[in-house]
């Protein structure tokens, strides 16, 4: 294919790599415009698998697997969802011929936090939290020495915070090893230590790496985390015209680094007047659903047009928005949901997003509250109550 071209999108096919909620709404936004969409992931009845024409059912980790089901498709594009799959074999096939989103090269670097995080900080020389990577209990001593109280602590294979603690006193150092080796699930012993960085808030910059229009940024996303993992997002987080500017131009630094075209979610630390880069997904980014409420073209209408290298023209946000998580609190199958009755009756411009996983977990996400409303103030809070009325119930 031609640089610059736009392909007819019903003569397209994405392959999905990962067919979690943000594959979900790819899947659906692709399809509005004709795109044939091939959903795969390791367990069946996966939330884009419910809407997709095909599905597959393999181990994403598995590069014999991956190679097959892509030779046997032959999608235009393959489009990873999450991180924990055989990007080695995404390079190979890359080099094949096949296109890889953004790029294969991308996925491997984003796998693992010492990939990007080495990218952004010796390479482009980004500012970053101060960090060392350690692969036994002397070594992590070492590193916890050397960055020094409080730290935080992450497995270099992980995400949505699993196996991340932070350090505060020295009798929590030993604690926190073990818990990073449990929550990275034998895929590795290796473990990124950074220093604590006392933000005054964090945001996400969705970024729009497009063939004909250049890079495009859509206004920060505010975000909390409780124990590493999403609870409430909102959009604009304002910030002073020169940070934003700062922000925007690392993400720009990082964004062509990792090339290709398509929206990546950049992660940034703000401290008064300073930006530090925490990590990128390239893809669409789970604190970017609030775009959904807020924008004119959701954070995947834009991922999905800037692979097809159709026209954006222009990012625009239509008021400010909101999205709060709805968790489950036990586990089962076949979920339930109390309560979206209530949750709807907050306010007309709340709606409520569900996932439509089949099982449940203890702090599961299973959806999303989002509106939009006259400030992010209020959207947040009718957000909010809006998830808090929902409950989720298994038998
Ligand atoms: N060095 C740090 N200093 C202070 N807080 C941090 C630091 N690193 C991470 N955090 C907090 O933990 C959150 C999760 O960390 P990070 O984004 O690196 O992990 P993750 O598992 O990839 O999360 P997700 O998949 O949800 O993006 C951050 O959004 C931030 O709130
Ligand atoms: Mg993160």
């Amino acid at each position: 294919m031609q640089l610059g071209t736009a392909l007819t999108p019903s003569a397209t096919r994405i392959l999905l790599l990962g067919s979690g909620e943000l594959g979900r709404e790819v899947t659906l936004e692709a399809m509005r415009l004709g795109v044939e969409v091939v959903a795969c992931d390791r367990y069946d009845n996966a939330p884009a698998m419910q809407f997709a024409h095909r599905k597959h059912v393999f181990d994403m980790q598995d590069a014999a697997a991956v190679r097959r089901v892509i030779e046997a498709e032959k999608p235009d594009f393959i489009v990873p969802e999450i991180e924990a799959i055989a990007t080695a074999t995404l390079v190979e096939l890359e080099a094949e011929g096949w296109h890889v989103v953004p790029t294969a090269r991308a996925t491997q670097l984003t796998m693992d936090r010492e990939g990007i995080r080495r990218l952004a900080a010796e390479e482009l020389g980004l500012p970053t939290s101060p960090y060392r990577f350690a692969e036994t209990l002397e070594g992590f001593r070492q590193a916890i020495a050397q960055i020094g109280l409080p730290a935080v602590v992450k497995p270099v294979m992980s995400s949505s915070g699993k196996g991340q603690s932070t350090v505060r006193t020295e009798d929590q150092i030993d604690a926190a090893w073990a818990y990073a080796i449990e929550g990275s699930r034998g895929r590795s012993t290796r473990v990124i230590v950074e220093g604590f960085v006392p933000f005054d808030t964090e945001i996400t910059l969705l970024t729009v790496r497009t063939v004909n229009e250049g890079t495009l940024f859509c206004p920060p996303i505010g975000h909390l985390q409780q124990s590493g993992d999403y609870v409430e997002s909102w959009q604009p987080e304002p910030l002073k015209p020169a940070v934003l500017k700062k922000a925007q131009d690392m993400a720009e630094a990082v964004t062509n680094a990792l090339g290709g075209r398509g929206l990546f979610g950049v992660e940034l630390f703000i401290a008064g007047d300073e930006v530090l880069f925490s990590e990128v997904s390239p893809r669409p980014h789970d604190t970017g659903m609030v775009t959904m409420a807020s924008q004119d073209m959701s954070e995947f209408e834009l991922h999905v047009r800037a692979i097809l290298a159709l026209p954006i023209g222009a990012i625009d946000q239509r008021a400010p928005g909101a999205s709060a998580v709805i968790r489950a609190t036990t586990a089962g199958t076949n979920p339930r949901f109390d309560g979206i009755d209530q949750a709807l009756a907050v306010d007309p411009r709340v709606h409520v997003r569900l996932f439509g996983k089949p099982d449940t977990r203890p702090g599961r996400r299973m959806g999303t509250a989002i509106c939009h409303a006259e400030t992010t103030a209020v959207a947040r809070e009718l957000a909010k109550v809006a998830a808090s009325r929902v409950s989720v119930v298994v038998d």
